[in-house]
């Protein structure tokens, strides 16, 4: 993974930022993107004083110009780019469908479906130019599964995971490699939020995994970054589980 360069969106907290951190310390240029300057240059900073490389962009992915500056700042800086993760996202409900609010939907269909459509577009284009890539999406189980009050959640996983599939097909004769990771869940902010607003508890969410427990991210990140890697390089379209056992039940 030497001298390649990665951009992640979403790199401020949670999956996002340890995946940074373990590129960065294989060797990869990283470039971590989000809203918050001040966590991301705190990560920068952490990064450069283990020796790594790294830089902060500010992303909206909701913006695709934005999304799109984020590439090419990734080129200017870095001279190219062989590595993405589409990992910002949202989940802004917790209701039965009947109860939902239409704003928070299109709230997620912007953050969780366009932004990582606007990511994957930009991204390519950039990796044709430089000879290929690797780009993992982050999914969920609920973009392969139906979870109670999180249909407009699921709705836009589940279109994740047509992205991811639909794109590799485009590409995999092309030297691009798409894959996308279905994590269970593990206590990042997105969780706690849910906790904390009374969506779910701890006992319920863990209950739902066979394990009987939530992921860290440790876990999830292991799995975005092999995609990611040569050591993945026979692998496209693929949704890889990392759930506790969710999907075998
Ligand atoms: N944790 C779980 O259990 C779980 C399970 C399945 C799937 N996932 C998925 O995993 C991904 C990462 O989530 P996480 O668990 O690491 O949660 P997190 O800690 O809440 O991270 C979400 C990240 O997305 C960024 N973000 C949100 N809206 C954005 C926007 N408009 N533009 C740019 N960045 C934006 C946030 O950064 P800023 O606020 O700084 O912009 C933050 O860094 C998400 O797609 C989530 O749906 C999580």
């Amino acid at each position: 993974m030497k001298s390649k360069v990665a951009v992640i969106t979403g790199g401020t907290t949670g999956f996002g930022k340890g995946t940074a951190q373990v590129l960065a310390s294989k060797g990869v240029k990283v470039v971590i993107s989000g809203r918050r300057k001040e966590l991301g240059d705190q990560i920068v900073a952490d990064i450069r004083a283990k020796g790594g490389e790294a830089m902060f962009t500010f992303t909206d992915v909701n913006d695709e110009a934005s999304v799109r500056a984020l590439v090419e700042t990734a080129v200017a800086h870095y001279g190219r780019l062989d590595m993405a993760v589409n990992n910002a996202g949202i989940s802004t409900e917790g209701a039965k469908l009947g109860d939902s609010e239409t704003a928070r939907f299109q709230e997620m269909i912007q953050t969780n479906v366009l932004g990582v459509y606007f990511g994957l577009k930009y991204q390519i284009q950039q990796m044709l130019k430089n000879g290929g890539g690797s780009i993992v999406n982050l999914a969920s189980i609920a973009g392969l599964n139906g979870i109670p009050h999180t249909g407009a959640y699921c709705a836009t996983k589940h279109a994740v995971v047509g992205l991811t599939k639909a794109s590799a097909l485009d590409y995999a004769t092309q030297g691009i490699r798409i894959n996308a990771v279905a994590p269970g869940a593990a206590k990042t902010e997105i969780i706690v939020k849910a906790l904390t607003q009374g969506v779910y508890d701890e006992a319920s969410i863990s209950a739902m995994l066979p394990m009987n427990r939530m992921g860290v991210v440790q876990e999830i990140v292991n799995g975005i970054v092999w995609l990611l890697s040569d050591e993945a390089s026979f692998v496209t379209g693929h949704i890889l589980n990392i759930d506790g056992g969710f999907q075998a039940k």
